[in-house]
């Protein structure tokens, strides 16, 4: 263990990182760094499941719960804590630490029968989407409310694993005396930080402050941005806001955050 930490802060290093993320090696150099054997999960596959149509996909992974033991001791178990996964293109997926209880999520590296490693997502009209190096499955056979979330919080092409306290997200928060701005703020931490960025926290699929990015655009624009990307620039990657949600919370939301781009104030220093 001394050996890893002192292999992974040197890989840190060169990269600017906050000193607590970690690169993952291969899964083979994973397993003998942190003594962990691997194991097999078999999970309802959410992009490839719909209602009344599921399929089981058997994993081989390494359960989560003891990996973040042996990556980040028990830092990562503080409240308020979230583990953040990075994957290759800049995504940046965030859950809470508490949802990782032993036996609830895996990170996987291949399928037990040793198919190619990969999920059609037909939400996103793709097919064959490499998973590798690394996808995070959770056990939503026997968790039913793991398996109502789809395929929220399943990162895939995961290269890298951090932590975020609530402090790294301090300079985005905005005045608790704006309860709709509040709220904006957490739809815009669960939905536009995996790609964009506010106050230097956030994900890198789409460079610049999203205060900025938001700052000329029209109420109307932004929303329809939200909403409906496709109608602003057909074709782009950026998805529409949480389709599963029912029409009027979805308004809601985006008004929410739209109330929340337009409150926070963009200081010198905290724009990248
Ligand atoms: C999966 C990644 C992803 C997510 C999630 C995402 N975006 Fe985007 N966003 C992009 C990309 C990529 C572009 C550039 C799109 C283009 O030009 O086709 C973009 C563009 C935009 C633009 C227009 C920028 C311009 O060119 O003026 C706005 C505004 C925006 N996003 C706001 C949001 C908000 C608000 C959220 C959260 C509700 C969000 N995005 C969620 C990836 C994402």
């Amino acid at each position: 263990m001394g050996v890893f930490r002192v292999m992974l802060r040197a890989a840190v290093a060169v990269t600017t990182l906050p000193a607590s993320a970690i690169e993952l090696p291969p899964p083979d150099r994973l397993a003998a760094e942190t003594g962990m054997s691997t194991q097999t999960v078999e999970v309802v596959e959410p992009h490839m499941s719909r209602p009344g149509h599921e399929l089981r996909v058997a994993y081989r992974g390494f359960e989560m719960s003891g990996l973040l033991d042996r990556l980040f001791g028990d830092r990562w178990k503080a409240t308020g804590t979230e583990v953040v996964f990075f994957a290759r293109d800049g995504y940046r997926s965030s859950t809470d630490s508490r949802r990782f209880v032993p036996g609830s999520a895996w990170l996987a590296f291949g399928r037990a029968d040793s198919k190619p490693f990969t999920v059609d997502n037909p939400g996103q009209h793709e097919t064959g989407v490499s998973l590798g190096p690394y996808y995070l499955v959770w056990d939503n056979l026997r968790d039913s409310a793991a398996r109502a979330q789809g395929a929220y919080g399943w990162p895939y092409q995961v290269v890298r694993i951090d932590l975020a306290t609530p402090a790294d997200y301090a300079a985005a928060r905005p005045q608790d005396s704006d309860p709709v701005a509040v709220e904006g703020f957490e739809q815009v931490r669960k939905y536009c930080l995996t790609c964009h960025q506010v106050a230097g926290i956030g994900g890198g699929k789409f460079p610049g402050d999203l205060r900025q990015i938001a700052g000329p655009l029209s109420d109307r624009a932004l929303k329809t941005w939200i909403t409906e990307p496709q109608k602003m620039h057909a074709g782009t990657t950026m998805p529409p806001l949480n389709a599963l949600l029912p029409e009027a919370e979805r308004d809601r939301a985006a008004d929410a955050i739209i109330r929340y781009l337009r409150m926070m104030p963009v200081r010198d220093g905290t724009t990248p």
